[in-house]
């Protein structure tokens, strides 16, 4: 690894080679509590939100909320929201550094709501493609915003209350079904947002702002309809468990030969990667307690078997499940396939995967299932794997939060040590004390200068 750009402080140094075994606990998705953080704003009353993970994603919608005069407050696990301020705190620019968060742009509705205009600078988010904002801009158009884009983001404004819409996706997208949700409930009328994103946490967003007041239809063949009302109060709500957390322990459980029991996690949303995971070999038990219960996710022995598998947006496997998926492919006995349909460049973690003994080509073609946007346009959207490997130790930069995740798994799994550089950067970003959850389940981890080192 070359050391250029790396914060030389945030580092994990990894002894792999331990079956990780114990119980971790996941709270609420980092894709829904970010967003109902921000639902919050559009209400004329307070708003309490459970089970809410302490992550930095969240300390970063906090300092967009206050910035914005809403009152944050956390305890325990839940966050009290007070946004009666906001008119009074008249901010529409949001000047507080976002990282790699691309929440802001989901401020624009509730900001021309309730001021009639917003700033949003350039959007971060993890580096894994064009991640283009397009659909956004082009709905809040529709609903009557005036959208000008500058070198240092967007100046929003509403000359007149926003007005319904019919809108079709060209493709369900997560982040454009969440805009136009939160710009929808307060317009004008009718909205009908045709091939929206149906993913677990929209549902659950959705139930927040029908809490709200809102009035919100999700019909089939991905039609939702929100009849537009004039005023929305706060809401009181316990979010959705986080399926990509629990999808990320389980995967490093079989990566590495343990039995990790995963509390919180929830069947139902995440019904495919089950399906995924039995395939490839790994065991579970799902305990459905509604205080106590989880999954429990172990490797039975024997050999892992190859799978061909393709990302796709709900119900299909998640794009943030490939990752860690591809860690415990490179242990299965045999030729796997994973084709991303959803992003054009999600494989750069791989070569660091390589580095460690893995055996893993890209190719552009689509491969393994069925022909996707990215085919022929000569993005490495496809990888074949090739196991068992032996992955052995070694330095490695992470590049982006989810990657970063796999990339730690891989170094448990491996023979040797590791160094993980940017576990504070991007790993906090959306795993909860991912570090004395690691110790808990046995893992060998050394935080350079501290007494255990
Ligand atoms: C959300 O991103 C999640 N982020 C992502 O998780 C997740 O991978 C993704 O949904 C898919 O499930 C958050 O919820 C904060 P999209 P989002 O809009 O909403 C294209 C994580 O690590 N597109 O569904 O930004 C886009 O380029 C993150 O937790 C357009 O073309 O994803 C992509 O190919 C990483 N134009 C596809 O749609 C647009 O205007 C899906 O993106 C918008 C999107």
């Amino acid at each position: 690894m070359s050391n250029k750009g790396a914060d030389l402080d945030d580092v994990l140094v990894v002894h792999g080679g331990t079956p990780l075994e114990g119980e971790v606990q996941v709270r609420g998705a980092k894709n829904l509590v970010s967003k109902a953080m921000v639902a919050a704003l559009l209400g004329t009353s307070s708003s309490t939100l459970k089970s809410v993970p302490r992550i930095s994603d969240v300390d970063i919608v906090t300092g967009l909320l206050r910035v914005h005069g809403v009152e944050v407050e956390l305890n325990g696990d839940t966050l009290y929201m007070d946004p009666s301020h906001v008119e009074s705190a008249g901010t529409e620019e949001i000047n507080v550094h976002a990282g790699s968060s691309r929440i802001p742009i989901l401020f624009c509705g509730p900001l021309l709501h309730r001021l009639g205009k917003a700033f949003i600078p350039d959007l971060g988010g993890c580096n894994i493609g064009g991640r283009p904002i397009d659909y956004h801009i082009e709905a809040l158009r529709k609903f009557g915003a005036v959208v000008d884009k500058t070198d240092k983001g967007m100046h929003l404004s509403a000359p007149q209350r926003l007005k319904g819409i019919q809108y079709e996706l060209d493709y369900p997208s997560v982040g454009a079904t969440e805009q136009i949700l939160l710009t929808a409930v307060l317009a004008e009328g009718t909205t009908e947002l045709r091939n929206a994103a149906i993913e677990p946490e929209i549902i659950d967003l959705i139930c927040v702002l029908q809490q709200m007041g809102a009035i919100i239809q999700v019909h089939t063949n991905r039609v939702i309809e929100i009849v537009g009302v004039d005023e929305l109060h706060g809401y009181s709500h316990r979010a959705v468990p986080d399926r990509i957390e629990a999808a990320s322990w389980a995967s490093a459980a079989l990566a590495t030969g343990g039995n990790v029991f995963v509390k919180g996690a929830r069947q139902a949303d995440m019904m495919t990667f089950l399906n995924v995971f039995r395939s490839i070999g790994g065991a579970y038990e799902v305990d459905d307690d509604p205080i106590e219960g989880g999954i429990r996710f172990w490797h039975p022995g024997g050999d892992l078997s190859p799978v061909a598998l393709e990302t796709n947006v709900h119900p299909g496997l998640m794009t943030d499940w490939q990752q860690p998926i591809v860690v415990a492919l490179t242990q299965a006995n045999g030729l796997s396939i994973m084709h991303e349909t959803v992003y054009e460049s999600r494989f750069g973690y791989t070569s660091e995967l390589s580095q460690m003994g893995a055996n893993i080509e890209l190719y552009s073609q689509c491969l393994g299932g069925s022909h996707c946007r990215w085919g022929r346009r000569n993005f490495l959207h496809s990888a074949v794997i090739a196991g068992p490997t032996k992955l052995h130790g070694t330095d490695i930069q992470i590049p982006d939060l989810r990657a970063g995740f796999s990339h730690l798994i891989a170094a448990l799994a491996a023979e040797g040590t590791s160094r993980i550089y940017g576990v504070d950067k991007f790993i906090t970003r959306g795993y909860e004390d991912f570090e004395t959850k690691l110790r808990g389940l046995g893992a060998h981890i050394v935080r350079p200068g501290t007494e255990e080192e």
